[in-house]
């Protein structure tokens, strides 16, 4: 049998071009636009990147809450590694991620997770920071991360496993992360017993399900 007429044995593009991607392809043939999902992909992980840069910020307002800062934690490591899951998709989808952080930032999915505070002057009056207000905000985060991961879902699945299998993984976890913060929010605002089935990750930032391989890993 000629090399050719073999089921997958050839496609429709010169054989060696690098100008051609058949990972992109076999997603137009599924009815799914490439391009449209990687610059999805670029605003959702635009967010996650944003949540790990804005949470470090609200886990140094929660001090003298240390079980809060220790899940918040938990939810910030755990960002960074939904942004660094899924950026080299951005480029298997013959993207890139914006030279400037600027624009990134810009086009995030997501709105910031900033102080609850009004900024003063030029800084932030922590006397103002309560608990409360620094956990409506990272409930909020989470939900419109779950928003943006629903999404990806949606447009992938039954058309692109990979990107699904990612979206899925992340989905988990922010899903977790939302009832973590309905559990805390409820208890500190609401003085309300509201579980979320949560007891401590194994390490922080475990991320049990998005965890992308880590240089250096020995196990
Ligand atoms: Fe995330
Ligand atoms: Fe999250």
């Amino acid at each position: 049998m000629a090399d050719d007429e073999r089921r997958h044995g050839g496609g429709d593009y010169e054989p060696g071009t690098t100008d051609e991607r058949v990972g992109m392809q076999a997603l137009e043939e599924r009815g799914l636009d490439p391009v449209e999902l990687r610059e999805r992909l670029i605003d959702a992980i635009g967010a996650e990147f944003s949540t790990y840069y804005y949470y470090t910020n609200l886990r140094m307002h929660l001090a003298g809450h240390e079980d809060y800062k220790e899940i918040t934690e938990d939810a910030r490591l755990e960002d960074r590694a939904h942004f660094e899951l899924v950026a080299p998709r951005v480029y298997e989808l013959g993207g890139h991620l914006p030279v400037d952080i600027g624009d990134f930032m810009g086009r995030a999915s997501c709105p910031h997770a900033e102080l609850p505070t009004p900024m003063e002057g030029e800084g932030v009056d922590p006397s103002e920071l309560d608990a409360e207000g620094i956990l409506e905000v990272l409930l909020e985060a989470e939900r419109c991360a779950i928003r943006t991961w629903s999404e990806v879902c949606d447009m992938t699945h039954g058309k692109d496993p990979r990107t699904y299998d990612m979206a899925s993984r992340i989905l988990q976890e922010e899903i977790e992360h939302e009832a973590w913060f309905v559990e805390l929010l409820s208890m500190e605002r609401d003085g309300e017993i509201n579980p979320a089935g949560h007891f401590v990750r194994g390490e922080p930032g475990d991320a049990p399900y998005s965890t992308n391989r880590r240089i250096n890993d020995s196990a």
